[in-house]
């Protein structure tokens, strides 16, 4: 397994530009399954490993899926294999995407049911309730949900929770459903709305995406599109940490800055300075140009996750990591995944004084924090650990880096680039 090792102590500069985002491509690349004929194009995608993932299971149904650079084609008009086996979901939950857009074009599918996962028991039973108010027939059985349907029909569903991947699969469901669906509580992230987007531009009659109610008017057909991927906003968080770990001044291209408030306003509110430049101050699509300048010490500020518009969950774990550094206690609450916090564990090896009581993690910020051996243990928390390895003294070597492979496209080679000294070893058995 590859490693990464990380010098820490370097102070970054330059510029860096933010790849498509993950969260968005996953679900814009199963909505190709709606389209019966004909080929789309989707680009900035980023080539990480859960993107090879959801193109396999593609493949593997029988859609025509073209990968080149940060392009990727697909053709589902072949598809004829309406199911994802266990071996794709158990390495990526996101696979339960394809729920939604198989039922709703073939009236039937059968997809391995996600386990728990290193960040809480995360369960599917709001998509499956949401299925089954459309008018799916749906039985869980040996750890697959097998869903079927004559044609799924509108319905007005109330979610209990704004659950992300559950509005988008019901989005996509909706939009090839008879008559009209109404999605209310449902969730307002920006990759929810991108999802929407592209949708319309396949002849979906979305509308109220961004707010918590989605009304969605089913069509009989949608048809391809040409459409290009949403930047990631964790990426451009996660890169704004990298900033204030290392007194950093550098330039974070193509940053969607206006789909990122919460996280922006703790940033500065810990010290970081944070401000768009150039012509490109508008925020738009492909987002702006920004310039994070950063300098210890921090300010301690408390944080509690949410669902957007509220402070990401992904970007806990770098937060914690700032704080670290920052003078005096932060309190982190997590209020969306009940067990997300594994990483405290490997950057209490690096010295942090952490302590973590129910959702609530409690950092005495010491100013420093020393190079370790660590062990990455969700996608997130890589992060983290390469960013506490950049501020660390000495080295910190980071295992289970697949993690990380799963959402940061080259982190470490973009980050190498800014000046840090990191570097990955290649396992060779
Ligand atoms: C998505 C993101 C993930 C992010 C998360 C929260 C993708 C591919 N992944 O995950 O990076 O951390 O949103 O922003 O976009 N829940 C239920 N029943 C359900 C569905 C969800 O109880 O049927 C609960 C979950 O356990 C969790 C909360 O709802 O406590 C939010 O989860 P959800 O928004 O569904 O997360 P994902 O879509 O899996």
């Amino acid at each position: 397994m590859d490693k990464i090792l990380v010098k820490g102590g370097h102070r970054l500069a330059g510029e860096v530009v933010v790849s498509g985002a993950k969260n968005a491509a996953l679900p814009i690349l199963a909505s190709s399954l709606l389209v019966s004929g004909g080929r789309s194009r989707f680009s900035n995608v980023p080539r990480l490993r859960d993107i090879s993932t959801i193109c396999t299971l593609l493949s593997t149904m029988g859609a025509k899926v073209y990968a080149h650079e940060e392009v990727v084609e697909i053709d589902a008009s072949g598809v004829s294999i309406l199911e994802a086996s266990y071996d794709l979901v158990k390495t990526m939950r996101a696979s339960i995407l394809v729920l939604g857009p198989l039922l709703a074009r073939f009236g039937e599918a059968s997809v391995s049911l996600p386990g728990g996962c290193a960040i809480g028991a995360r369960p599917v039973n709001l998509h499956i309730s949401g299925l089954e108010m459309m008018g799916a027939k749906i039985r869980v059985e040996h750890g697959y949900i097998h869903g079927q349907a004559q044609r799924l029909h509108g319905a007005d569903i109330t979610f209990d929770l704004p659950t992300v991947t559950g509005t988008e699969n019901l989005m996509m469901a909706a939009s090839l459903a008879r008559g009209t669906t109404v999605l209310r509580n449902a969730a307002r992230e920006p990759e929810v709305c991108d999802l929407a987007i592209c949708l319309r531009q396949m002849g979906a009659r979305i509308m109220g995406e961004g707010t918590a109610t989605i009304s969605i008017e089913g069509v009989d057909k949608l048809h391809p599109v040409e459409y290009e991927i949403m930047p990631d906003r964790i990426e451009a968080a996660t890169l704004m940490v990298a900033s204030g770990v290392t007194n950093g001044d550098f330039l974070i291209k193509n940053c969607p800055l206006d789909k990122m408030a919460a996280e922006v306003a703790k940033l500065q509110e810990a010290g970081l300075a944070i401000s768009p430049v150039g012509k490109n101050g508008e925020p738009g699509h492909n987002g702006v140009d920004v310039r994070v300048v950063s300098q210890r010490p921090f300010t301690s500020v408390d944080v509690k996750t949410m669902p957007y518009p509220g402070f990401a969950t992904d970007m806990q774990a770098q937060f914690m990591v700032l704080m670290c550094l920052a003078r005096g206690t932060s309190v982190i609450t997590e209020t969306v995944f009940e067990n997300r916090f594994m990483h405290v564990f490997e950057l209490q090896r690096m010295g942090a004084d952490i302590e973590v009581e129910g959702r609530s993690a409690i950092t005495k910020g010491s100013g420093k924090l020393s190079g370790a051996p660590v062990m990455a243990s969700d996608l997130r928390a890589s992060a983290s650990l390469v960013l506490a390895g950049l501020a660390a003294e000495g080295e910190t070597i980071i295992s289970r880096v697949y993690h990380l492979d799963r959402g940061y496209y080259q982190f470490e080679k973009k980050l190498q680039a800014l000046g840090a000294h990191i570097r990955r070893e290649t396992a060779t058995a």
